[in-house]
């Protein structure tokens, strides 16, 4: 039982991870647990811009897509990717924003199964996998159907009309995980596809599509993989679907051969079919430096980590918190949770915003969830000891009772 700042810092002392901490730049007198949202700036990530502006672009200019290997990027940095989430070497690919990657793939798993026309998904699941979800099927003039369901009852909603399931692995707002072999099994089992969001996922716990037999999978640069805001996604195709798959868009950098210039779309082999157009290689070359830390960690390590962070925050609001209007909004058991613990709370957005100006910095997310993310690199557990003393003294004291406070911004 950590029962004093001190057994706190006792922890961090012992913590296989502390070492990392320091290779991220994190402001003073801030607690950042918003890395689930907008991972922070690695150290050496503005040397390595600086680097590829000067030399790379500055002097090497058109050259460097073949000297530098720029136009490798997008496959290099895919792969980095699959060895944190269990995917062969030419299974994922660097690519667009997650939201797009959700439509090439959506699309794709629905001509796979072209007698079938229901997609299953979670009404809790992220909007915009639902949104695109929604435009797809208008698309292709409303034969298909979003069927909408729980965790609870996501089995009952898996019938032999099913084409694919779209599920986030751990949910946004509260961070429920699903069991992703058992949840991917049953999918097949009624021939389904299954296509998986881990924008929560990748980088913040072991996840192993091969051994789940995953189909495809999505998720984002900017979260725990620290590539910056608006950092370039990533994709995932299953080696034996490569063959079969057809990206809905086709341009020229997913062709055979775009220097052949031809008029007619020919699909490049594997995975890179599914890039569409020029990449984003500043954006590119951030996203490489924080992948490049996260594969220095041992993802077990992290898990742990994570897992200790959140017992210890949860602990701390029920030792500290208790009757102050706080109820738990994430799953208490560790292995139904992913990296982040939630809370509900009346008056959630003002609350945040007056923790966010005493430098704990986490998120809201409507209609009353306040967000606290641990990133294991370099979130600390004095950092969960701050952030819920400062949660303690925001509630108790009644500081976020202001206008100015409940006035919300663009981003929340
Ligand atoms: C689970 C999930 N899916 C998709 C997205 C959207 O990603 P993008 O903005 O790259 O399209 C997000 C963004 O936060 C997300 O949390």
């Amino acid at each position: 039982m950590t029962t004093a700042r001190a057994d706190a810092l006792a922890l961090d002392r012992e913590d296989p991870l502390a070492a990392f901490r320091a290779r991220f730049r994190l402001p003073d007198r801030v607690v950042y647990l918003d890395g689930n949202s907008l991972g922070a700036l690695p150290k050496a990530t503005p040397a390595r811009l600086a680097a590829v502006i000067e030399d790379e672009w500055g002097e090497g200019l058109i050259r460097s897509w073949n000297r530098h290997g720029w136009i490798e990027l997008p496959r290099r940095v895919g792969d980095k990717i699959g060895r944190l989430i269990g995917a062969r070497p030419g299974e994922v690919v660097v690519a667009d924003s997650t939201s797009v990657n959700l439509f090439k793939l959506m699309s794709a798993a629905l001509r796979l199964r072209p007698e079938r026309r229901i997609i299953v998904s979670e009404s809790e699941n992220f909007p915009s996998d639902l949104y695109v979800a929604q435009g797809l099927i208008d698309l292709l003039g409303a034969r298909h159907e979003l069927r909408l369901a729980t965790p609870e009852t996501l089995d009952a909603a898996l019938d032999d009309d099913v084409a694919l399931v779209l599920l986030t692995h751990v949910n946004y707002r509260s961070g429920r995980m699903h069991d992703m072999e058992a949840v991917t099994r049953r999918a097949h089992q009624r021939g389904a596809l299954m296509l998986w969001d881990l924008a929560h996922s990748a980088g913040a716990l072991p996840v192993d599509l091969a051994a789940c037999d995953a189909d495809l999978a999505v998720g984002c640069g900017y979260k725990y993989l620290n590539g910056g805001p608006g950092a370039p996604a990533f994709l995932h195709v299953a080696e034996r679907l490569q063959a079969e798959f057809r990206s809905p868009l086709t341009g020229w950098l997913g062709h055979a051969a775009p220097f052949d210039f031809d008029w007619r779309f020919r699909p490049a082999p594997g995975i890179a079919s599914a890039i569409v157009g020029t990449p984003p290689i500043l954006s590119l070359a951030a996203l490489e430096v924080g992948v490049d830390l996260a594969l220095e960690a041992d993802l077990a390590a992290v898990r742990a980590k994570s897992l200790a962070l959140a017992r210890l925050f949860m602990e701390r609001v029920a030792a500290s918190c208790a009757g102050l209007g706080l109820t738990l909004a994430s799953p208490s058991r560790d292995d139904e949770r992913g990296s982040q613990i939630c809370y509900a709370h009346s008056e959630g957005y003002a609350v945040m915003q007056a923790l966010i100006a005493r430098g704990v910095i986490g998120d809201f997310r409507a209609p009353d969830i306040l967000r606290f993310g641990f990133t294991p690199l370099y979130t600390s557990f004095a950092d969960v000891w701050d952030a819920v003393e400062a949660l303690r003294a925001v509630l108790t004291s009644g500081e976020w009772d202001r206008p100015e406070l409940r006035q919300r911004a663009a981003v929340t």
